[in-house]
């Protein structure tokens, strides 16, 4: 096999990662693949900017769409973000091309997945994107994989790294919420707009992939409900501390007898659950299956490495040959969603 050509669109925190990793760990890429992963174009808004790989080999783009439609590449990665304007521009312009897409992007696909994978499916290629969901956790092959033969009956945890560090430090060092945000912020783990981490939207962009994945239904983010972290304040920390509960923001899809409720909202956990020990930058999602009972698995979600480790994944898979389609939709099994709003 030859070397796999890749296309890097978007070098912020995680794109700057990626174009790190794939140079430092050419060799065991190439190992484990069985081909060279090089990387060949890019494209980002500035140029000049130093970000720690040497990017003088690859043939540069200003508008990650020409990268997608006319770059000499055989996978195209977008790590732009957003859910409109470029990112799905370049992603619709890669599909159409045939080319397999590999994204960290979760708004894109909490909007446009189904429509996007169906496109994909079209041209007989696939979009992959472990990295969208709790960024370094393998949840996206866990639920596609590993539980291929379980019946999920509720999947929940904590899905916004940016929420839970801001929960952590004002509990454990009484930090006001503002001064967290700022430090989420210069250590790369919130959204270029933090709104969307601080007011549930990120989390609920990510539980609504997640549900569709574990109960093989259409994404559907117009019925999940969210409620975000802004209104909590350090004196609802300090008495559900002294009620032996903490506070996190909890992503949560469950069966009920109307249909598949997802809600986002602020939760009051008992300081013994698992959850409730889940400080920081992590991640935590638990899943309850008929076959499994309940599982749980947690891991750094957020930050440049641990989602260029997802999208890493997502690329060997490619290079392998490891084909699954895209978002795991397939025209005989979209079924009608059932909404459960909340009241
Ligand atoms: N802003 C997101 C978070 C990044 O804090 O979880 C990972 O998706």
């Amino acid at each position: 096999n030859g070397p796999m050509k890749l296309g890097l669109a978007g070098l912020g925190t995680v794109g700057a990662s990626l174009a790190r990793l794939i140079h430092e760990k050419h060799n065991a890429l190439a190992a484990r693949s069985g081909r060279a992963i090089n990387l060949v174009a890019l494209s980002a808004r500035d140029r000049t900017r130093d970000r720690g790989f040497d990017a003088s080999g690859c043939e540069w783009f200003t508008d990650p769409v020409k990268l997608a439609t006319e770059g000499n590449i055989d996978v195209f990665v977008e790590l732009i973000g957003g859910a409109e304007g470029a990112a799905l521009e370049s992603v619709k312009a890669a599909l159409n091309r045939g080319l397999p897409v590999v994204t960290a992007n979760k708004a894109l696909l909490a909007y446009h997945g189904v429509a996007l994978a169906k496109l994909a499916q079209r041209k007989n290629t696939t979009i992959l994107f472990e990295a969208a969901v709790a960024g370094g956790i393998p949840i996206i092959k866990t639920m596609r994989e590993a539980l291929a033969g379980n019946t999920v009956d509720r999947v929940y945890g904590i899905l916004n790294g940016t929420c839970n560090y801001i929960l952590t430090r004002m509990e454990r060092e009484g930090m006001s919420f503002s001064d967290c945000l700022s430090d989420a912020q210069r250590l790369g783990y919130a959204e270029a707009d933090p709104t969307f981490d601080i007011g549930g939207f990120d989390a609920a962009h990510k539980l609504a992939i997640l549900t569709s994945l574990a109960f093989g239904c259409e994404i559907d983010l117009e019925s999940v409900f969210v409620e975000g972290i802004e209104k909590v304040e350090s004196a609802d920390i300090e008495a559900a501390a002294e009620l032996g509960y903490r506070i996190k923001l909890l992503a949560v899809a469950q069966r009920t007898d109307t249909g598949i409720e997802q809600r986002v909202h602020p939760a009051m956990l008992p300081e013994h659950a698992a959850l409730a020990k889940v400080d920081g930058v992590t991640n935590a999602v638990a899943i309850d299956t008929d076959l499994l009972g309940s599982i749980l698995l947690a891991g750094p979600g957020a930050g440049g490495n641990a989602t260029a480790s997802a999208v890493l994944s997502d690329i060997v898979d490619l290079a392998t040959g490891a084909h699954l389609p895209a978002l795991g939709v397939q025209p005989s099994n979209l079924s009608p969603y059932k909404r459960a709003r909340m009241r």
